[in-house]
């Protein structure tokens, strides 16, 4: 097992555009960091140039404590799982897994040893003398994990691993993803365009916006304290809204009406600004009729008309579309092009109690958590609220929860039997 460093890192390729832009990121041994981003912000480049595949422009990239910029991929002892998984279609998958260890030519006996605990490990044990084309996809990307984990590799690389999988089984195969790399502890680099399994499987997610590095962190903290509008757009599902708002004192005048800011800290983080961009994600309004009057004093009121709902069982969205002045208007409909969405009306979304009976076509009491809103700079992006104390405080519970989980999956791994003091 290893760290993965990687200092000022550049990659221009031969138009001279810098696919991978001063990118420096530490991996932590026994780490899996995701690597995010819409596709085209230079993902694959990166990881390429961690496994040796690609040429790195400058910068250096250390494996422990080693410079590897010059040394070749297969003497970096890294085992990569690509998106296509590029399974030997004559090979059985017994011969499939072993294919590496034949190639480094490991006695017969080890072989067996490597490939019975690989495939036990991945549920294929009464599979090893079938054929990949007689496999299930789910089967099959398990077997080309199998190929990647059976060669104790310093480190484990994905690209987009799960993207051949339809939705159940990429759902399946991230938690037994994610429970394996616990119970190895191997560090991991596994690069995703989507966020839900970048968040899911993470214990620290680095979001890349074309070739530059924006935030590296734990899921919560992307979520709760992202650094700039892009990254509070892409980390989340309905995205957070974008509302444009003039300051007026401790009032925001926004679209979906006039609401004050309770908080302080916010009120002076907006600073002399006459325009700022508020976020606020969906699930930081409800319908105001189902808010007790404890939390109403804690919010505020809007009233807006909502001209879509959906209804999903367990909740359900609203859509509220508004006018927002044009410069502001297009600014937003360019970040959501970026962030792969397809939103080309300025709109709010609300993630309302399932019983509510707001419906479309009329106006809407709803209540608003001023308390979760993060205010932006409209030309620099900036998030202005970013609350440092509390991202300390919520490195500190990832790290915390990272470890227990570890500790149950090697537990589990071991048969619950715990070493006695001597
Ligand atoms: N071999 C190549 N030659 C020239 N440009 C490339 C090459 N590979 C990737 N790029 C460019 O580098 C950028 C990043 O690509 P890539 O790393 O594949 O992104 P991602 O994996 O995030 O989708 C893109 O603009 C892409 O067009
Ligand atoms: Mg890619």
């Amino acid at each position: 097992m290893a760290a993965i460093t990687m200092k000022n890192i550049v990659k221009k390729y031969g138009d001279g555009f810098p696919a991978v832009n001063d990118v420096s990121l530490d991996v932590r041994d026994g780490e899996f960091m995701i690597l995010v981003g819409p596709s085209g912000c230079g993902k694959s480049t990166l990881l390429r140039m961690i496994v040796g595949l690609e040429d790195i422009t400058s910068g250096d990239m250390l494996i422990g404590e080693k410079v590897v910029n010059k040394v070749a991929p297969r003497e970096r002892n890294l085992s990569m799982v690509f998106q296509n998984y590029a399974l030997y279609p004559h090979l059985t998958v017994f011969e499939n897994i072993a294919f590496p260890l034949r190639l480094a030519k490991k006695p017969g006996d080890e072989v067996r040893r490597r490939v019975t605990e690989t495939a036990e490990l991945l549920e294929l044990t009464e599979h090893l003398e079938r054929k990949p084309a007689n496999l299930s996809g789910g089967q099959r990307q398990r077997v080309a994990m199998g190929r990647a984990i059976v060669r104790q590799a310093d480190a484990f690389l994905f690209d987009e691993p799960l993207s051949n999988l339809d939705a159940k089984l990429r759902g399946q195969m991230r938690t037994e993803i994610s429970r394996l790399q616990k119970r190895l502890g191997v560090t991991t680099v596994y690069v995703t365009h989507d966020q839900t399994e970048a968040m899911t499987l993470g214990d620290r997610v680095a979001v890349l916006r074309m070739g530059v590095l924006q935030q590296v962190g734990s899921p919560r903290e992307l979520y709760e304290e992202p650094v700039n509008l892009f990254v509070a757009g892409f980390i989340g599902s309905p995205s957070m809204n974008f509302l444009p708002a003039s300051v007026d004192g401790s009032f925001l005048e926004t679209p979906l009406g006039r609401f004050e800011v309770h908080d302080e800290r916010k009120v002076a983080a907006a600073g002399d600004r006459d325009v700022v961009l508020v976020g606020i994600r969906p699930e930081h309004f409800e319908d105001a009729s189902l808010v007790s009057e404890e939390k109403r004093q804690r919010g505020s009121i809007v009233r807006a008309r909502v001209d879509v709902t959906e209804w999903l069982g367990n909740e359900q969205y609203a859509y509220v579309p508004y006018e927002a002045p044009a410069d502001l208007a297009a600014q937003l409909r360019a970040l959501s092009r970026e962030l792969d969405s397809d939103q080309l009306r300025t709109q709010a979304v609300v993630a309302l109690d399932a019983s509510s009976e707001i419906r479309p076509g009329r106006e809407a009491e709803l209540w608003l958590d001023t308390s979760r809103i993060h205010i932006f700079d409209p030309s620099s992006g900036e998030n202005l609220t970013r609350d440092e104390e509390r991202v300390e405080r919520l490195g500190r519970i990832a790290e915390e929860s990272r470890d227990a989980q570890r500790e149950a999956q090697r537990e589990a791994a071991t048969g619950g039997a715990t070493v006695a003091e001597p």
